[in-house]
């Protein structure tokens, strides 16, 4: 296959989209219940992952044994569930950022409701503000809040070495619904998110040039679920093989 992403209709991505949540894990119980109840709660429902993300970051976290855990971007408390469950073996401590006071206590409730205060840590206020407070390196570091704060956030997180040496830093929604892209790449967008999708897509735009162009670290791009950047550190500055006779 030439290109990287199939080009489905809409009807067809939802079909697979719940074709490959049927077809992955299953995510548990609490999750399930914890989605549900967003759904009713919340009309912006739709900034809470997937179950499909939620059993691939747990899928990732045992991958990698994580053993500490970042999250830039609480909301109701549904990624850090994910995170808590995954690394139930470790007992990894997980440490998640949110601003706003609804969300703040949506997460609190979730938190006490599961049980999970024993090893989430919400730390309350602005994400750039809070990281200036973290010591110590994450195995897996979430970044998934304001998407004009990705760069800083990323910047701040290699320049003072928050990453672990064998982390992985995971962003989430780099796609900006297709306007990371170009402003014609979804003309399925309402209207009404058109204006803030788009200059998100033009703060990820940069944010895309700066992962690409920082050579401490290696990235990939992902055409999966609203565009997912996975960096890590860059092991070896000279891993190209020189070409034939050179
Ligand atoms: C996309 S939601 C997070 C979803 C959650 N990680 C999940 O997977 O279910 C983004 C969250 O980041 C929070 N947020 C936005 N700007 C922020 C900032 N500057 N600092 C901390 N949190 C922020 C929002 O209030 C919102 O709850």
């Amino acid at each position: 296959m030439l290109s990287s992403v199939l080009s489905f209709t809409p009807e067809i991505s939802a079909q697979v989209s719940d074709y490959c949540t049927k077809k992955s894990n299953d995510v548990s119980p609490a999750s399930n219940e914890l989605w549900d109840w967003t759904c009713n709660r919340f009309e912006d429902a739709d900034k809470m992952s997937s179950p499909l993300q939620n059993a691939t970051m747990k899928f990732l976290a045992e991958f990698i044994g994580a053993r500490r855990v970042l999250e830039i971007g609480c909301y109701t408390g549904y990624s850090a569930l994910a995170w808590y469950e995954a690394t139930e073996k470790n007992k990894a401590e997980i440490i998640t950022l949110e601003l706003d006071p609804k969300m703040i206590a949506a997460s609190r409730e979730t938190f006490n409701k599961y049980n999970l205060n024993d090893r989430v840590k919400l730390i309350e206020g602005p994400a750039g503000e809070s990281l200036k407070k973290l010591t110590g390196q994450f195995d897996l570091i979430f970044v998934d809040a304001n998407k004009e704060g990705y760069e800083g956030y990323v910047k701040h997180i290699l320049d003072h070495k928050l990453l672990s040496p064998g982390g992985l830093i995971m962003c989430d929604n780099v796609f900006a619904r297709g306007m990371t892209i170009s402003t014609e790449a979804n003309p399925q967008l309402p209207a009404k998110v058109r204006p803030y999708w788009t200059e998100n897509g033009k703060a990820l735009r940069k944010f895309c040039d700066f992962c690409k162009d920082d050579e401490r670290v290696d990235v990939v791009l992902l055409p999966l679920f609203d565009g997912v950047t996975w960096i890590k550190w860059r092991e070896n500055k000279a891993n190209f093989l020189p070409l034939n006779g050179q």
